[in-house]
């Protein structure tokens, strides 16, 4: 190890000082200038080779993809594009890379290849810009939380209920499955049918009901069968949890929270925001015109920080829908015809890209479409429920106010036949001190998407599980 980075090279004033160096090499010209880069930032530093004095053997092995350690002095630029660069006085080979089958040739490659060698992909400027930008929101989202007096708390990943009632689980068993027809969960590894978690609220509200604020920030697992652009069927979300919080106090909640993890991304990854920007306008030129962005990345951000979420109920968002088309010549593909359906992606976006052009969140939902846990209203019709969505993205955030009282609880989870032994517990918590208390989750990759202005779920995350999908 050295103590040196091409970003802190780079942020450097070159004075002839001798710096030591590893990376990987992006590019090789003339037997003279390597590119070189080491993940520290989406810029390359360039290291000027004496090729005079290196052996041609060593100079054969300096190909894209090789990995290498050079020492030499930190010099001024004569070059066009860059303030400084090295003057190598020594090269060391680490690792060779065989030019000829390296799948990442200094090229532009489809995101689909791209896929197909995501164990290689992020020495790409684009997944490495990418994977700076998760990182980044993931340590501000736990920034925030600190500054505002949460604690973080750590929720089961094998679990024996369904939290979200919607029967999209992957088992988790012990059991060998091939040599049995009649499958008995008594003796099972658990004792009990268990399966992977799709949400931790369930028991992130047990925390909250002593700790107050608690936020969960983890692996969630959907075995829902949609092969979209924003699926994943292992996600990582983000659930804080807020005891005496209602409806408007988790709504202001995570409006504040959102604009606070855009804006502390704009702070710290202004290059490679720039980069993935410029990648969008690029992108943008090659389609036709009527399919290209109206705003690029830094717009759509900024549109995130600057305006007051409009905030709508689902009646109101119901109303808007049924007297409106995506487009003077489309009709939506599932038209909002009656009271309580529930709202699919392109009404969303309608919403917010065409109809209030700014994040949109709609709450009041039809209890019929949402979860048993949510805090059923007067008119015995909806439910405190809350989604917020975004430009390009749809539904970012899915949250509630949780249903405090045991009898209007219980019934609900009759009225859903829930088996209501499994939750002995989450009602025990309605028994003992019970507090109206609210909480949401947000997507991370989807927030990603956003951030990055990436098109598909499966770009945002380094190895992503879709279905039919679990390669590396
Ligand atoms: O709306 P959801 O299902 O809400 C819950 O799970 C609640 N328990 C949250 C809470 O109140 N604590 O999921 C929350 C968010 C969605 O808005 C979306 O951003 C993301 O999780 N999400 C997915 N992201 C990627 N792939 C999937 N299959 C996702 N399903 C949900
Ligand atoms: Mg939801």
């Amino acid at each position: 190890m050295n103590n040196f980075t091409v970003n802190s090279l780079l942020k450097t004033n070159p004075k002839s000082q001798k710096v030591v160096i590893e990376g990987w090499v992006k590019t090789f010209r003339a037997n003279r200038f390597i590119s070189l880069n080491d993940g520290s930032s989406y810029e390359n530093i360039q290291c000027v080779v004496d090729f005079k004095n290196t052996s041609s053997e060593t100079l054969s092995k300096i190909n894209t993809g090789t990995s290498m350690k050079i020492e030499g002095l930190l010099v001024e630029s004569k070059g066009k594009g860059q303030k400084s660069e090295i003057k190598v006085e020594k090269i060391t080979i680490l690792g060779e890379c065989d030019m000829n089958s390296y799948p990442i040739q200094p090229k532009k490659h489809s995101l689909e290849f791209l896929r197909e060698n995501a164990h290689l992909r992020v020495r790409t400027n684009t997944f490495s810009s990418v994977m700076r930008v998760r990182s980044n929101l993931s340590f501000a989202i736990h920034k925030y939380f600190k500054e505002k007096g949460f604690f973080y708390v750590n929720t089961p990943i094998i679990t024996g209920s369904d939290a979200e009632g919607a029967g999209e689980m992957f088992k988790v068993t012990t059991l060998d499955l091939n040599k049995k027809n009649e499958v008995n969960f008594n003796e099972d590894f658990f004792g009990k049918e268990t399966n992977l978690t799709v949400s931790g609220q369930l028991e992130a509200e047990s925390l909250a009901m002593g700790l107050g604020k608690v936020y969960t920030f983890g692996p969630t697992f959907r075995a829902e069968n949609s092969n979209t652009s924003r699926h994943l069927a292992e996600f990582w979300m983000i659930e804080p949890e807020m005891a005496f919080y209602d409806l408007k106090d988790n709504m202001d909640l995570a409006e504040d929270f959102i604009k606070f993890i855009i804006k502390d991304l704009i702070n710290e990854c202004k290059k490679d925001l720039d980069f993935l920007n410029q990648r969008l306008i690029d992108e943008d030129k090659t389609k036709p015109m009527n399919e290209r962005n109206e705003l690029n990345l830094l717009d759509r951000l900024n549109i995130v920080i600057k305006n007051n979420f409009k905030r709508i109920t689902y009646s109101e968002a119901f109303k808007i829908l049924k007297n409106s088309k995506p487009n003077k010549k489309k009709k939506f593909k599932f038209p909002i015809l009656e009271w309580g359906v529930d709202l699919q992606s392109e009404h969303e976006r309608f919403l917010v890209e065409k109809h209030f052009k700014k994040p949109v969140i709609i709450y009041d939902y039809p209890a019929k479409i949402k979860a048993f846990y949510m805090r059923m209203n007067e008119d015995k019709k909806t439910v405190k429920a809350m989604d917020i969505l975004f430009p390009g993205i749809g539904e970012i955030v899915g949250g509630s106010q949780r249903e405090e009282r045991l009898d209007v609880l219980k019934s609900r989870i009759k009225e859903l036949k829930i088996e209501e032994k499994e939750l002995w517990w989450y009602l025990d918590l309605r028994k003992y001190g019970t507090v109206k208390h609210s909480g949401f989750g947000l997507g991370l990759e989807r927030l990603i998407l956003f951030a990055t202005g990436m098109s598909n779920i499966r770009d945002v995350i380094p190895f992503p599980r879709t279905p039919k999908s679990a390669e590396f």
